[in-house]
C-alpha cells in the first residue's frame, strides 16, 4: 500500500508518496502527472544508480518520458563547489529548457545538490526527489532546503526550492549499508525528541525490530517522520520560527562534520545523534531539563547503537575550532550563540544568547571524556 501525504504550501504544495515497491509501481504515473514536458534529467550517484537507475528509467519509458542521466560521485564531497560546477555544465550540455524537470535519485547529498542545481539552472527548474537513503526519506527530501558546502561550513551556499513531488520507496533501503541506516535513524529520533513524545515512546518499543529490517515498521516510521516534517514546513517554510527546531543537535553536528572534513569518519546522521546528546547535556547543565529525560534518551541510544559521544571519532578535537564554527552557524546573530535546547523529551526550543562557557564545558567533557 502506498501512503499519499501532502506538504501544504499553497501553489507550491506537493505530494509525498511512501510505500514498498513504489519505484516500479506507481512512480512513472505520478511523475507523468506533475511534469511540464516529457523530458527529464535524472541525477544520481554511482552507488544508487547501479541499483535503481534502470528501474526508474523503465518506469519513465512506460510513460513515454525521455530521460537522460548524470552520475556523480557518492558522498559528501559531491556537495562541493567543483562538483556543483561539473554538474551544472553537464546539465547545460543536455540543453534543458524551462520545462525540463530534474530528478534527484539518491540520498541527501544527491537531493541537496540536485535541488540547488534546479533552483539556479535557467533561473529555476522543477525538480522531483526520489530519496533512497533512510535519512533522505525521513528528512532531507522534504521541505525544499537545497545547497552545497563551503570550507567555512556546511550548507552555507543554498536556497529554498521545493520539489514538485517526493517518492520514497522503502524497498530501496534493502541495499543501504547498515551504518547509513543508523545515520538516518537519528533523524527519526529527532522528531520524537523535538515535539513528539508518543513517537519517541513508539521508537523505544519498535526501533530495534524496525532497524533489523521489518519493512512495515520502517514504512510506518517514514510516514510518521514525513508527516512531522510536512507539518513544520507548512507552518514555517523559510525557517522564521518553529522550523528551527528541526536543527536540534545540528549546530554541534555541523561543527563536528566540518572538523572531520565532511568525511566518512563521521556521517551526517551520526553527527546529529551526537549533537542531540550534547544539547541534552548542555540543557541539564543549565537546569533546563530533568536528568531523567536525558537518561531515557541515553538508554535508547545504547539500545539501538546510536553514537553517544564525539569520541566515536578517533580524533583529538580542537575545542576552539569547534567553538569558532558555532559563531558561523546560520542561526548565530552578531556572534551571539543560538542553540536548540530542550526542557525534556518532546520539548525542544530555540535558545538565543546561549552562555558560551556552558557550551564550551559541555564540549570539553564530551570530547575529552572528563
Ligand atoms: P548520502 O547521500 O551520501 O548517502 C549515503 C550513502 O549511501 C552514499 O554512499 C550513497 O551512495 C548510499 N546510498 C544511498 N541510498 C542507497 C541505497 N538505497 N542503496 C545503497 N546505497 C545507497 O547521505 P545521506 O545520509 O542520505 O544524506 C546526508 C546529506 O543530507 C548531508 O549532506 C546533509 O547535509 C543533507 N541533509 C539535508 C537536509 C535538508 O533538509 N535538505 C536534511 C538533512 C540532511
Ligand atoms: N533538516 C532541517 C530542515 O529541513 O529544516
Amino acid at each position: 500500500m502506498t501512503s499519499n501525504l501532502r506538504v501544504a504550501l499553497g501553489e507550491r504544495s506537493y505530494d509525498i508518496l511512501v510505500g514498498q515497491h513504489v519505484l516500479g509501481n506507481g512512480a512513472g504515473d505520478a511523475i507523468a502527472r506533475v511534469i511540464k514536458s516529457k523530458s527529464v534529467i535524472i541525477v544520481s550517484d554511482e552507488h544508487v544508480a547501479r541499483f535503481y537507475l534502470h528501474r526508474l528509467s523503465n518506469a519513465l519509458e512506460e510513460q513515454q518520458i525521455r530521460s537522460r542521466s548524470i552520475i556523480v560521485k557518492a558522498g559528501e564531497a559531491s556537495k562541493s563547489y567543483s562538483a556543483f560546477a561539473d554538474l551544472m555544465e553537464n546539465i547545460l550540455e543536455q540543453k534543458p529548457d524551462r520545462n525540463t524537470t530534474l530528478i534527484a535519485l539518491g540520498g541527501g547529498v544527491v537531493g541537496d545538490l540536485t535541488g540547488f542545481a534546479a533552483s539556479v539552472c535557467l533561473r529555476g527548474l522543477d525538480f522531483i526527489q526520489i530519496p533512497t537513503s533512510l535519512l533522505a526519506q525521513v528528512d532531507s527530501s522534504v521541505g525544499g532546503k537545497t545547497g552545497i558546502n563551503s570550507k567555512f561550513g556546511k550548507n552555507l551556499i543554498g536556497s529554498f526550492h521545493q520539489p514538485i513531488l517526493v517518492i520514497a520507496d522503502v524497498e530501496t533501503l534493502a541495499t543501504l549499508p547498515a551504518r547509513e541506516l543508523m545515520s538516518g535513524y537519528a533523524e527519526i529520533v529527532k522528531y520524537g525528541l523535538i515535539n513528539d513524545p508518543p513517537l519517541f515512546t513508539w521508537l523505544e518499543k519498535n526501533a530495534v525490530e524496525m532497524l533489523s529490517g521489518k519493512r512495515e515498521l520502517v514504512t510506518e516510521a517514514v510516514v510518521a517522520s514525513c508527516n512531522a516534517k510536512a507539518a513544520i514546513v507548512a507552518a514555517d517554510e523559510k525557517e522564521q520560527g518553529q522550523r528551527a527546531l528541526l536543527n536540534f543537535g545540528h549546530t554541534f553536528a555541523h561543527a563536528f562534520e566540518a572538523e572531520t572534513g565532511f568525511s566518512q569518519s563521521l556521517l551526517h546522521g551520526e553527527a546529529v545523534a551526537i549533537g542531540m546528546i550534547l544539547a541534552f547535556q548542555a540543557s541539564v547543565k543549565m537546569g533546563l531539563c530533568d536528568k531523567v529525560d536525558y537518561a531515557r534518551v541515553k538508554a535508547h541510544y545504547e539500545a539501538t547503537g546510536l553514537p553517544l559521544s564525539p569520541q566515536y571519532v578517533q580524533k583529538e578535537w580542537n575545542i576552539d575550532a569547534l567553538m569558532e564554527h558555532f559563531t558561523r552557524d546560520k542561526k548565530a546573530k552578531d556572534g551571539a550563540l543560538t542553540f536548540v535546547l530542550t526542557h525534556g523529551i518532546g520539548k525542544a526550543f530555540v535558545a538565543n544568547n546561549v552562555d558560551n562557557s556552558v557550551i564550551r564545558e559541555t564540549l570539553v567533557e564530551a570530547c575529552r571524556g572528563v
